[in-house]
């Protein structure tokens, strides 16, 4: 894999900026759930950062499960609408307090999926929490209940992100240059 410092375009969010944010929302999150206890259900693999970072803020008791889902026929940048589950859930969320933690909403489609099969479900409650909101690439109309950052329209890494499944290790959101990327053979 190339080097990332050759096709970052810019470093869109710092690791500070994104520590001090994650922190707000689990105060965000707390301050809505008094008295309650809260299911977090990631979506892997994307979001397991952002899941790490902010369970270790929040005060409300809590617990955790992972779901990962694809898109048929898509390209590694494009989904097509169609969301299947690939991994379900462990746990049966049946009348529990369930906040969807997402890396990233971009089309719309994944997220709008997810809240659809688990809503079937029959939880107590379903509200969703992304990190990043991408609002110039929306197909579909979802409900965003916690969001970290809105972003423009650039493909970025990092953070629990990858580009071509690389550097999801990085602290910080970077933007990439297309021009300076050779994907992978
Ligand atoms: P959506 O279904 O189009 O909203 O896309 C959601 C998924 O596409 C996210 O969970 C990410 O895995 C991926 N994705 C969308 N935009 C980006 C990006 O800029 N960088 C990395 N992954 C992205
Ligand atoms: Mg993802």
């Amino acid at each position: 894999m190339q080097d990332y410092r050759e096709f970052l375009e810019e470093i869109l969010i710092t690791e500070a900026d994104l520590q001090k944010r994650i922190a707000e929302l689990a105060q965000e999150i707390d301050k809505d759930y008094i008295g309650e206890d809260l299911h977090l259900v990631c979506i892997l693999r994307g979001g397991i950062l952002f899941l790490a970072d902010l369970m270790r803020h929040l005060k409300t008791p809590n617990t955790i499960d992972f779901m990962a889902v694809s898109s048929y026929g898509a390209g590694a940048r494009q989904t097509t609408g169609q969301v299947r589950i690939t991994m379900d859930l462990k746990e049966d969320i049946n009348n529990r307090n369930v906040l969807l933690v997402e890396d990233i909403v971009d089309s719309g489609y994944t997220i709008a999926s997810v809240v659809e099969f688990l809503n079937m479900r029959h939880p107590k409650s379903l509200k969703v929490c992304t990190l990043l909101d991408k609002p110039e690439r929306r197909e579909v109309e979802v409900a965003i209940h916690y969001r970290g950052f809105t972003i423009p329209n650039k493909f970025v890494f990092g953070y629990g992100l990858d580009i071509d499944e690389y550097y999801r290790n990085l602290r910080f959101i970077g933007a990439v240059n297309p021009n300076h990327y050779q994907p992978p053979d």
